[in-house]
């Protein structure tokens, strides 16, 4: 017998287990051999289905079933329970499936099962034969994989003026710069995927311009090419600090691979680095570059970090976990000038740095929407399908302002999650569905070995309450108005944060 995988634990599913032993809306994981299984009852039907999450291992079984879907408790991502589909990101890749038997009151798991290929038929009335995507990230790719997943057939063209095909962002500033993630963890795919499922990846290639009543979009070498339907995903680009001395070579910023491969090679001779900003991305930055030995400085005008999307106990709580593993925060202080060896602050004091990380925001990239002509504000403005103004234009991700049924407002938001779901909405709506984006904001931030998980959206909030305890690891924070829950953000609850997106989901649908 070949030996167990370690995630593949709990009883051998081949053997039967009495029916009863699981109620309904429950599962537990088990294994197949050497692979793990999970085991799910809805009602009287019983599913058999891989229990590890395809976007980084998590463990399904510890999620939460939602119908005939079973939810990662990392990340959120989504698993047909009928098809081992992963129908939402992050997860991109499908988990196997296996046939179930039923005999007496007892169930068995047997043969691995092939999943059936999406049954959609794109119209062909109507149906568009050229899709381009502008943009390689995580909307543009989650859009590109989606369209082949419905079995468009007709070309899609991705265009990127990045030098490396879309890779996984949120892991710039986490385990890959901290150096435990291996170079084969960033693509979201291989070149050989692009080649196989026919997309017609453009890198270094910028786009220019878009001529909506055309409908094209012209390239930097001059050329141009025609579209029937086009989504902008063009992202965002950090911001600089206007003060002498970010232009200096040791001063990064961190957006690109490329980026983040420049830091690592400047990191290795580093002994004393400052971060600007007390963001996500600079907070991430500041552990990553902690667990490679460097001295860090954060400095940051706020009182305390993340305050504004957390709220002060949890500032307080990720200040202390960071002072805990070594970082200086010089916090309501600025830098106002960079040289060669330092930086200079408001209050005076100077620090000494061989390196620089500016995590200060960053800038939707409007340019080629204002181009077009499309309806702006402060962000793409698109309706519930993720329309913009113009007809046959969508557009996803960072620039996106859309109709949030959730806060009930129109909100545009930074969250790797919601690019990819805009991405795979704006591909089946670029077919021909009509798909709300109804989907609960998430995303996630890793410090150390604390994650920190958000659901909703609340830029502002009249009561705040915490469950659980901050300071040991173990909460679920609700940002609440009038009331009503806008935001759950939590720290090892992660059932908790599933069923608060559960929640909001069912407050829209019952609506
Ligand atoms: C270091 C880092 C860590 C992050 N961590 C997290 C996290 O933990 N959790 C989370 O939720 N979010 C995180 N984010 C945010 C998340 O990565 C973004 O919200 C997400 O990438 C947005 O996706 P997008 O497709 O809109 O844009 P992007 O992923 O930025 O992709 C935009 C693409 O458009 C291309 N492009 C732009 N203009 C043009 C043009 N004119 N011509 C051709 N190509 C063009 C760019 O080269 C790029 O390929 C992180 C971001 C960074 C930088
Ligand atoms: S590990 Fe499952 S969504 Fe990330």
């Amino acid at each position: 017998m070949s030996a167990l995988k370690p995630d593949a634990t709990g009883p051998d599913l081949t053997l039967g287990l009495a029916t009863d032993t699981l109620a309904d809306g429950t599962m537990l994981a088990g294994h197949v051999g050497d692979e793990a299984v999970l085991l799910a009852r809805r009602g009287n039907e019983f599913f058999a289905i891989g229990a590890t999450c395809t976007h980084y291992n998590g463990p399904l079984a510890e999620g939460l079933l939602v119908d005939d879907t079973v939810r990662c408790p990392w990340h959120h991502a989504c698993f047909s329970l009928r098809t081992g589909e992963a129908v939402r990101a992050p997860a991109l890749n499908p988990v196997a499936c296996w046939s179930i038997e039923l005999r007496g009151d007892k169930v068995f798991v047997r043969e691995k099962t092939v999943p059936a290929p999406s049954s959609r038929v794109t119209p062909v009335h109507g149906a568009p034969q050229t899709i381009v995507i502008v943009g390689g990230g995580a909307a543009g790719f989650a859009a590109a994989e989606m369209l082949r997943r419905q079995r468009f057939q007709g070309d899609i063209v991705l265009l990127s003026d990045d030098d490396t095909a879309p890779v996984d962002r949120p892991n710039l500033s986490k385990d890959y710069l901290a150096g435990n993630a291996p170079e084969d963890w960033m693509p979201l795919r291989s070149d050989s995927f692009y080649v196989k499922h026919n997309i017609d990846l453009r890198l270094k290639t910028t786009v220019t311009n878009v001529d909506a009543r055309a409908r094209e979009v012209a390239l930097g070498d001059g050329s141009k090419l025609a579209y029937d339907r086009l989504l902008l995903a063009t992202g965002a680009e950090p911001l600089r600090l206007p003060i002498p001395g970010m232009d200096l070579p040791h001063v990064y910023t961190l957006r690109t691979f490329a980026d983040c491969r420049a830091i690592i090679a400047r990191a290795a001779l580093t002994q004393r680095a400052v971060v600007l900003g007390a963001s996500f991305i600079g907070l991430e930055v500041a552990a990553s570059l902690r667990t490679r030995g460097i001295e860090v400085h954060v400095v940051a005008p706020e009182q305390r970090p993340m305050e504004r999307v957390l709220g002060p106990q949890m500032g307080d709580f990720v200040r202390g976990l960071h002072e805990e593993h070594g970082v200086i925060f010089h916090l309501e202080d600025a830098a106002t000038a960079i040289d060669a060896r330092q930086v200079m602050l408001k209050s005076g004091r100077v620090i000494g740095a061989d390196l620089v990380v500016a995590g200060v925001g960053v800038r939707p990239r409007l340019a080629l929407a204002e181009k077009a002509g499309l309806a702006l504000d402060r962000g793409v403005v698109v309706n519930d399908y993720l329309e913009t103004s113009a007809p046959g234009i969508f557009a996803a991700g960072d620039i996106a302002r859309w109709p949030d049924p959730h806060s009930r407002a129109a909100i545009r938001v930074e969250h790797w999650v919601v690019a990819q779901r805009q991405g795979q909405t704006a591909a089946r709506n670029m077919l021909g569905d009509r798909e709300k984006f109804d989907a609960v904001p998430f995303f996630w931030s890793q410090h150390y070995d604390v994650p920190i998980n958000y659901v909703g959206h609340a830029e502002s909030w009249d009561e705040l309450t915490t469950e659980g305890a901050i300071p040991t690891r173990d909460c679920v924070v609700r940002y609440k108005r009038n009331g009503r829950v806008l935001a759950v953000a939590s720290i090892y609850r992660d059932i908790d944060s599933l069923k608060a997106e559960a929640a909001m989901e069912y407050e829209v649908v019952r609506k």
